[in-house]
């Protein structure tokens, strides 16, 4: 299906020089991203640790942009508080986290947070649907959660493409956010299938022309 919507450019911090945070953001703030993808990781959730709220709570000293919080962690419960006080926007959580999401959206709601639900690869979509009303924004994953650099799995397009129609079907202004293995070569498949919102770490950090790269997947 072909929508023409705005799309919007993610990058992911996870793939830049975590020695050079402030530097990195600043850049791909000059290149024109539209938000930044914060990949929390327990280490439970996901075979791997990243960073948390105190980094949260730094970079966000250094830039406005938008933080779209990816929490891949089991118990989201405990730390919604703390990461809007740290300066997240929006807080995606997974449904194979968290079956029932509803108290945690009541309470991103009253905080003043964007709310997202994610799916694992292996994870049905139409286990989103139930929840497409109270979203703002629908997370399927093209790859295990879990490490950036993997390599893009096609069987996300089918489910975007199925999103996208019963979105369309109810009216609704959800977002469909795509991450995991994007570049500029499956970029577009993405977006033709319904995407609104593109996720990219390894494509768009350390690239020459990160500029060019966030330009061509908003196309
Ligand atoms: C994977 C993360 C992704 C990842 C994307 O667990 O959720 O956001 O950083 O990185 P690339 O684009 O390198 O696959
Ligand atoms: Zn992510």
């Amino acid at each position: 299906m072909n929508h023409n919507k705005t799309v919007l450019v993610a990058p992911s911090l996870l793939a830049a020089d975590f020695s050079q945070l402030g530097k990195q953001i600043c850049l791909v703030e000059q290149a024109g991203a539209d938000l930044l993808h914060l990949d929390v990781m327990d280490g439970i959730f996901v075979p791997n640790l990243s960073f948390g709220i105190p980094v949260i709570k730094s970079i966000r000293q250094k830039t406005d942009l938008f933080f779209d919080t990816h929490l891949m962690i089991s118990n989201p419960m405990e730390y919604i508080e703390a990461f809007k006080a740290a300066g997240a926007n929006s807080l995606t959580i997974h449904i194979e986290a968290c079956p029932k999401p509803q108290s945690l959206f009541i309470k991103m709601r009253q905080l003043g947070l964007k709310v997202g639900l994610a799916i694992n690869p292996q994870t049905p979509v139409d286990e989103l649907f139930p929840f497409l009303e109270d979203i703002d924004v629908a997370l399927v994953m093209s790859v295990e959660p879990g490490f950036g650099g993997q390599v893009f799995q096609p069987s996300a397009l089918p489910k975007i493409t199925k999103l996208r129609s019963e979105i369309e079907i109810r009216q609704l202004p959800v977002h469909i956010q795509v991450d995991g293995g994007i570049n500029l070569s499956n970029s577009s498949s993405c977006v033709k299938a319904g995407a609104t919102q593109i996720v990219a770490g390894s494509a768009i950090f350390g690239q020459p022309n990160p500029n060019q790269i966030i330009n061509k997947m908003r196309k």
